[in-house]
């Protein structure tokens, strides 16, 4: 199977290889490389999601997870020099950061990135402004009950554990398909990192389809499906979460736990 774009006379894409090449995938991540300037980062990755899994995306800092996920967001840098990225039939790697985003691809990344000044309510409501719009407020603070009894006040006096489910809420309240998780159990309490990988099995039930990147690799993967293993930006591992749990050699090597 080749991934080289063949348009048909009339520029439209050849609708029978786009098929073939992302038949049953929902995201299909193939051989991408992009770089920081000079810089050669993400060398040459390939994987793929089906529709409601949860891929966890794994490696020792500075493999290049953050780098993938703001590749696939399509955000400036690095640049994506090579490869194809599909979401649901739609060329990713032909977009800009905010058509990635109306095709359905949410990066929550690691600093949160609650806006000050802002009611938890507001920043949720902000999220909403632009069409399609997405969960509404009474199904996400049913999902967030927290939030909901928080929602007066202001998003950053939140605890750290809540500013992540307000991140992760406010992409839900956007029309999504993808959910890009940076980190989200960074600096939380094991009670809370609990109550997020609740939420999140929850938000798979629901049909979103998510990648979640961790430090904290034994809690990324009891919520995995699937999992990814990055080294020095390429894949060195992609199959089940419970092998790698399972295989002590395999941690001990790319991700030194
Ligand atoms: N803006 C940048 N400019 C140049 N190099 C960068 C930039 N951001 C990251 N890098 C480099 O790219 C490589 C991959 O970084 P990346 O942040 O993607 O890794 P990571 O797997 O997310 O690591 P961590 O676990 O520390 O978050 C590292 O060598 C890093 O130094
Ligand atoms: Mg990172």
């Amino acid at each position: 199977m080749t991934h080289v774009e063949h348009k048909s006379i009339d520029g439209t894409f050849d609708k029978q290889r786009n098929m073939a090449a992302t038949a049953a995938k929902f995201l299909s991540v193939w051989d991408i490389r992009a770089y920081y300037g000079e810089s050669y980062i993400v060398q040459g990755v390939s994987f793929d999601i089906h529709e409601g899994e949860i891929l966890a995306l794994l490696g020792r800092n500075g493999a290049g997870k953050t780098s993938t996920l703001r590749t696939i967001a399509r955000l400036d840098n690095p640049t994506l020099k090579h490869g194809e990225i599909w979401l649901d039939h739609k060329p990713l790697h032909e977009m800009k950061s905010h058509q990635a985003a109306q095709a359905g691809i949410a990066l929550v990344p690691e600093d949160r990135r609650i806006i000050p000044g802002l009611t938890v309510e507001e920043n949720l409501l902000l999220a909403q402004i632009a069409p399609p719009k997405g969960w509404s407020l009474e199904r996400i603070y049913e999902l967030f009950p927290r939030l909901g009894e928080r929602r007066k006040q202001e998003g950053t006096t939140l605890s750290g554990g809540e500013q992540q489910m307000l991140a992760i809420a406010r992409a839900l309240a956007r029309d999504i398909k993808v959910l890009l998780l940076d980190e989200p159990y960074e600096g939380l309490a094991p009670v809370i990192v609990q109550e997020i990988a609740k939420t999140l099995s929850v938000i798979r039930d629901q049909g979103i389809t998510t990648i979640i990147v961790e430090q904290n690799a034994v809690a990324a993967l009891k919520l995995a499906d699937r999992a990814v293993i990055l080294d020095t930006g390429t894949v060195v591992y992609d199959g089940s979460a419970q092998e790698v749990l399972d295989d002590e050699a395999l941690r001990a090597k790319y991700l030194a736990i």
